[in-house]
């Protein structure tokens, strides 16, 4: 492992990166997300769309699978970018994925224009969330 800190630059970097590998011939938004754990690892993901739309695959959502997949369990931040300048921020469907797995305090840190970010906590945007406790 690399014992250098991993600043949130390079998360942004990463996802910006990601974009690249996005699929979007419907919406041309192209999406690259990049989740950290605890000990240091990213995990990217950009978007796969679907002609349903409905079936597209968001970036949050394929970092997460990538890192589950690899056996990661404990996350500290995801970053987002996308190709166009305004903010973009994690939609409603990715805030409540991202809670199952994630806690409150994962740092968000979302790309605006070409140098800027905004850092939110999952807490922040998806406050009260529904979770497996309510279930019971
Ligand atoms: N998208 C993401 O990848 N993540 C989000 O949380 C917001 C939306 C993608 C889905 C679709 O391919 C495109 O952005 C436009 O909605
Ligand atoms: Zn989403």
């Amino acid at each position: 492992m690399n014992d250098t800190p991993i600043d949130d630059d390079a998360l942004l970097d990463a996802a910006r990166e990601a974009t690249a590998d996005a699929i979007v011939p419907y919406s041309g938004f192209r999406v690259g997300a990049t989740l950290m754990t605890a000990d240091g690892h990213l995990y990217t993901g950009a978007n796969f769309e679907v002609s349903n739309y409905s079936n597209s695959l968001h970036a949050e959502e394929v970092a997460l699978a990538r890192a589950l997949i690899d056996g990661a369990r404990s996350f500290t931040a995801v970053a987002v970018a996308s190709s166009e300048p305004s903010l973009v921020t994690p939609c409603g469907m990715c805030r409540q994925t991202l809670a199952e797995y994630c806690q409150p305090d994962l740092r968000v840190i979302c790309k605006v224009g070409d140098d800027g970010a905004r850092q939110f906590t999952l807490g922040e945007l998806l406050p009260a969330a529904f979770n497996g406790d309510d279930l019971t």
